[in-house]
C-alpha cells in the first residue's frame, strides 16, 4: 500500500471535521460557530461563551444564570485533592504549575472516577467537562500558593470566572477592569483550531480514554515554548529591550534599541519569542484585540511594548521579505498580564484556564466519532536485512 506522505508538521491538511470553529490563516480570522472570536472577546462573558462550547449556541439569560451557578459551585476542590496539590507544588525547587496541573487532574481522574469517555454517555461528558474547567484554576491558584508557601483560599461564589482566577492566585479581589481585561484575553484564547496541544487531546478522546487523560496530554503539548510557554518569554524579550536602552531609554528610543535587540537575536539564531505563528500569514487578529486591551489598561510598559513590536516586525521582515511575521497572541498577553498582578510563572497557566474550555469541547466532540486517530508513518531506517 502506497502511503500519502504528509506535509511537515501537517502543515495544510485537514484532518477532523468540527463545528466548534476555525482559524482563517490568510485572513487574520478566526471564529467561535458562527461567531467572530475577537468580537465575542470585546462584547461577552467568558460564561456565555463558555455555555457556547457545551451546548453549540448562545443561552438565554435563565440558562446563563443556571450554567454560572453550576460554574460556581463546581469550582470548589475537595480538600483531600487540595492537599495533594500543596504536596505536588512544594515538591522540588523549580516551580512548574502546568505539571503540578498535570499531577493533580491524573489523581482526581482517579479520586472522583472519571470513567473512560468510551462508557459514558453525552451528559456525564458534558458534566464531567464542565466540573473539570471549573476545576482548573481554584487547582493552579492552590499550587501557586502552596509553592510560596501561602493556603489556598476559599473560591466565593460571587466571582465570575476572571475574577476568580485573579483571587485565587493573588487572595485579593481585583479591581474591575483588571478583572475585565483578563476576562477578555481568556474569552480570546479559548479555542484556536488543531494547533499542537488541541490535536493531542483529540488523539488521546479518539481511543475512548477518559476526559482527564485526554486534558493531560494537551497540557504536555501546551507547556512547549512553540505553542503555549511562551508569554512570559516575551515579556523577558521586552525587559531585555528595556535593559538594553538604559534607565536613560525614552518611549522614541525604544524603536532602535529594539531594533538592535532583534537583529542580534536573529543574528544568534534565536527566535523572537511573541512573533511568527504557524498558520496566520498577516496579523493575529488576538494581538491586536490584547493591545487595545493593553492600551486600555495603560500603564509605561504598554507604550514600549507598541513601540517594540513595531520594531521586531521590521526586523523580522527585512530577514524574510517574503514571510513577514507578526506579534503573536503571546505578545500582549504577558503585558496584560503582569499589568494585571499575574506572575510570570502564571501566564502560560491563565492560558490553559480557558483552553481547558476548547480542549474540553473538543475532545467531547472527538468522543462522538467512535474512530481511533491512527496514521501511519514512513520509514527511513537501515534495509531490514540484519539477522538479529
Ligand atoms: N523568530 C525568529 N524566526 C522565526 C520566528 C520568530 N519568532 N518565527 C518563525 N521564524 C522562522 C522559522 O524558524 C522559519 O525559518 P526557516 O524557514 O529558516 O526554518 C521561518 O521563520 C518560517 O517559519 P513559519 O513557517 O512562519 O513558522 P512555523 O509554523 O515554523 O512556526 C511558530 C510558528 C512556532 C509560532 C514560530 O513562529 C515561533 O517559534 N515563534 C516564536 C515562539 C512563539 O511566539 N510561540 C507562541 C506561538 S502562539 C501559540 O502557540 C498560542
Amino acid at each position: 500500500m502506497t502511503l500519502i506522505d504528509a506535509a511537515p508538521g501537517l502543515a495544510d491538511i485537514s484532518v477532523a471535521r468540527t463545528e466548534l470553529g476555525d482559524v482563517r490563516g490568510d485572513e487574520g480570522f478566526y471564529h467561535y460557530g458562527p461567531y467572530p472570536a475577537t468580537e465575542l472577546a470585546r462584547s461577552s462573558t467568558f460564561e456565555r461563551v463558555w455555555f457556547l462550547f457545551v451546548h453549540g449556541r448562545m443561552p438565554d439569560p435563565g440558562e446563563l444564570d443556571a450554567f454560572t451557578q453550576e460554574i460556581r459551585r463546581a469550582r470548589v476542590v475537595d480538600a483531600q485533592i487540595l492537599d495533594f496539590a500543596h504536596t505536588v507544588a512544594r515538591s522540588g525547587d523549580r516551580r512548574r504549575p502546568l505539571a503540578d496541573l498535570r499531577t493533580v487532574l491524573s489523581a482526581l481522574a482517579a479520586h472522583q472516577e472519571f470513567g473512560p469517555m468510551w462508557d459514558s454517555d453525552e451528559e456525564t461528558r458534558r458534566r464531567d467537562g464542565i466540573r473539570l474547567c471549573a476545576m482548573v484554576p481554584t487547582i493552579l491558584g492552590a499550587v501557586h500558593r502552596a509553592a510560596h508557601g501561602l493556603a489556598p483560599v476559599t473560591p466565593r461564589d460571587d466571582l465570575d470566572t476572571a475574577g476568580h482566577w485573579l483571587h485565587a492566585v493573588t487572595g485579593a479581589v481585583a479591581p474591575a477592569d483588571e478583572a475585565r481585561a483578563v476576562e477578555q484575553y481568556l474569552i480570546a484564547t479559548i479555542e484556536h483550531g488543531f494547533n499542537a496541544s488541541t490535536f493531542t487531546a483529540r488523539v488521546i478522546a479518539s481511543t475512548g480514554a477518559d476526559l482527564p487523560a485526554a486534558l493531560c496530554g494537551a497540557l504536555g503539548a501546551f507547556s512547549g515554548p512553540l505553542h503555549g510557554g511562551a508569554p512570559d518569554r516575551a515579556l523577558d524579550a521586552l525587559d531585555a529591550i528595556v535593559a538594553r536602552g538604559g534607565p536613560g531609554m525614552t518611549p522614541a528610543d525604544v524603536g532602535g534599541v529594539g531594533r538592535d535587540w532583534a537583529r542580534d537575536e536573529l543574528d544568534a539564531g534565536r527566535r523572537l519569542m511573541g512573533f511568527g505563528h504557524a498558520v496566520y500569514r498577516t496579523r493575529d487578529p488576538r494581538s491586536d484585540l490584547l493591545r487595545e486591551v493593553a492600551q486600555g489598561l495603560g500603564g509605561p510598559m504598554v507604550e514600549v511594548a507598541v513601540e517594540a513590536e513595531r520594531a521586531v516586525v521590521e526586523v523580522l521582515a527585512e530577514a524574510r521579505p517574503d514571510r513577514p511575521r507578526y506579534a503573536n497572541v503571546e505578545f500582549y498577553a504577558g503585558v496584560v498580564m503582569d499589568r494585571c498582578g499575574l506572575p510570570r510563572d502564571m501566564f502560560t497557566p491563565t492560558f490553559a484556564v480557558s483552553r481547558v474550555v476548547g480542549w474540553t469541547a473538543n475532545v467531547i466532540e472527538q468522543s462522538r466519532d467512535r474512530h481511533i486517530i491512527r496514521p501511519r508513518a514512513t520509514y527511513v531506517g537501515p534495509p531490514v536485512d540484519q539477522p538479529v
